[in-house]
């Protein structure tokens, strides 16, 4: 696996070309949106303590989308939890716009892997529910609520219910759900992991579209590479036990992203980049095993 970029011949991913270099530093001069200071989360078990979350610090820029990938268990969901206040945080801080969370509240818009929408509620009223309950009047809410169905291309649907839409579109439904409580930041965990291959590729390219159109912030997490390079201004990686930041990876891929894209150089030389860090590569497990036979024979 190491020697693969050489083989194709492929550039650093560190390597970014005017376009990129430009949209990150822009980023950068952003407003922090989300701040996370030392984060650190632990879970009692019957062998004591366990610390699933150690030092997690990182920053979010207005508009950015920043993915989180890392081995399963590693923490990813419990970080996503504790970012929306559904988990407790054992230590550390989280500030999103310079004020530390509390509750959950609008300002976070969720978006989960399961199929989240009330079953006895219409497409549209499922919509509205949200907005209803920041006391908008039904009136507003249904013109709102016609409106975020719009832009996910769901208006004709309005009066369905959740079980008459395939997987995907009650997918769009959820995401337009949380978007018109206009929340500062989106959060979604594995939002597309339950869909099927093709499906999944549409629903990348619709939330691609709505960030354009919207001013909003997206965290992203993921167990796939090729879906965290593809949307990402940057991926965060995070490494097991105890969770910690790996590094950050500025994605040296050009926007608007289009599906020819996953075959370009600076993808590929990306993606290989993640998979090693997330997959040691052949030879470091091979040294691993070796070393592990070597403790046991000295036992004996
Ligand atoms: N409520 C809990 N009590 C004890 N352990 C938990 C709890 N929730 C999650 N964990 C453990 O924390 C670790 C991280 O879980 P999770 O955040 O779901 O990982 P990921 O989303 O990266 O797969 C796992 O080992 C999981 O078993
Ligand atoms: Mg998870």
């Amino acid at each position: 696996m190491m020697d693969i970029p050489n083989k194709l011949n492929l550039p650093s991913y560190k390597e970014q070309s005017a376009e990129v270099k430009e949209r990150l530093d822009f980023i950068k001069r952003q407003p922090v949106v989300l701040e996370i200071d030392n984060l650190v989360k632990e879970f009692p078990t019957e062998e004591g303590v366990r610390r699933i979350l150690d030092q997690v610090s990182f920053k979010v820029h207005r508009r950015e989308f920043l993915s989180i990938i890392g081995p399963s268990g590693c923490g990813k969901s419990t970080l996503i939890r504790m970012l929306a206040c559904l988990e407790d945080i054992t230590d550390g801080l989280i500030l999103l716009d310079t004020y530390p969370v509390g509750e959950p509240g609008a300002d976070r818009g969720m978006v989960f892997q399961k199929y989240t929408l009330f079953p006895w509620l219409t497409v549209k009223k499922n919509v509205m529910f949200g907005l209803e309950v920041a006391n908008k009047s039904k009136f507003d809410a249904e013109r709102e609520a016609l409106q975020w169905l719009d832009i996910v291309g769901l208006e004709p649907y309005a009066d369905l219910f959740p079980a008459q839409l395939s997987g995907g579109m009650q997918q769009r439904v959820a995401i337009a759900r949380a978007l018109a409580n206009k929340p500062k930041v989106l959060l979604m965990d594995e939002p597309f992991g339950a869909l099927d291959a093709q499906t999944r590729a549409k629903m990348q390219a619709y939330l691609l579209q709505i960030r354009e159109k919207i001013d909003i912030t997206i965290i992203f997490i993921t167990h796939d590479l090729d879906e965290a390079v593809y949307l990402s201004d940057r991926v965060l990686v995070l490494e097991a036990n105890p969770g910690r930041v790996q590094e950050i990876v500025e994605v040296p891929v050009e926007r608007p992203r289009s599906p020819e894209q996953f075959l370009s150089p600076e993808f590929l030389t990306t993606k290989i980049h993640l998979e090693e860090l997330i997959h040691p590569s052949a030879e470091e497990s091979k040294d691993d095993f070796k070393v592990v036979k070597m403790v046991a024979t000295e036992e004996v």
